[in-house]
């Protein structure tokens, strides 16, 4: 008997749900998002990454930090993140699609060696503490498990009574008569860092979002802010 028909039938009638299910289905869900433009302070959000944090994108890519880094702030309810502060918006909420409308590709990560690093450009905005980091991450977390990645900076020998390097880290008594001078992939991966900060407010990611009041409130409660969040 030929079963060549019914055989095409299965196949396709497969094929088809996989690409309704996986494909179409979400480009008709979330396919279509914007960024969002914020009333109160006119931007939108997300923005484009461009220039120094671009290339900075690439330098993170290509060293394989996400190997050890989420970007990916879970919901409250499905594990600690939101407690460790890790979203941080108008309250602490969980990433959603939106965040990702420019990441090409969204590193998102699967294992948590270190932190997720979200909201690192709100956590931690000082320059030289993230390329002190970078270059021995012991010095600054002890016991870090972090690799140091010193291919990213210039060791230079200095000459006695002569001033420093404008951009050098500051001197470490370790090595003297040495400084050590952040490459440009440094300073771009450095830009990427502090540029990665998801504090845009979005309607899908309301949580504890309470849309400020631009006339005077009409009720008053002593509810705590957790009184807002959806019902589960
Ligand atoms: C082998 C795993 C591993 C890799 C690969 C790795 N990290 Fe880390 N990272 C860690 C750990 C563990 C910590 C927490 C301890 C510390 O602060 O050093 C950390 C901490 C950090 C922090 C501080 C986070 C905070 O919340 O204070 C930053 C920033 C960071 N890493 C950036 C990077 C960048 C950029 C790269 C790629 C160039 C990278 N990491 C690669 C394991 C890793």
């Amino acid at each position: 008997m030929n079963q060549g028909p019914l055989v095409f039938l299965g196949t396709f009638f497969a094929l088809a749900t996989a690409w309704f299910g996986f494909i179409l289905q979400p480009e008709l869900q979330i396919g279509s998002q914007q960024p969002f433009l914020i009333e109160d302070s006119g931007q939108l959000y997300p923005t484009k990454p461009a220039g120094l944090a671009k290339q900075g994108e690439d330098v993170y890519r290509a060293n394989g930090c996400f190997y050890c880094h989420t970007m990916q702030v879970r919901p409250q309810g499905l594990g600690g993140d939101v407690a460790r502060n890790w979203g941080a918006r108008s309250g602490p909420v969980q990433s959603v699609s939106r965040d990702y409308l420019y990441a090409e590709p969204a590193m998102l990560g699967s294992q948590r060696v270190g932190p997720d690093l979200t909201n690192i450009g709100l956590r931690q905005t000082n320059e030289v503490w993230l390329l002190q980091h970078l270059y021995n991450p012991q010095s600054l977390a002890a016991g870090s498990t972090m690799p140091p990645y010193r291919y990213l900076f210039a060791k230079r020998k200095t000459t006695p009574g002569q001033a420093p390097s404008k951009d050098a880290l500051p001197p470490d008594n370790n090595l003297p008569g040495y400084e050590i001078v952040p490459t440009d992939d440094a300073k771009a991966l450095v830009a990427y860092l502090l540029s990665l900060r998801s504090d845009g407010i979005l309607y899908e990611a309301p949580t504890l979002y309470v849309k400020p009041a631009t006339a005077p409130a009409a009720t008053t409660t002593n509810a705590s802010p957790a009184a807002n969040s959806p019902a589960k």
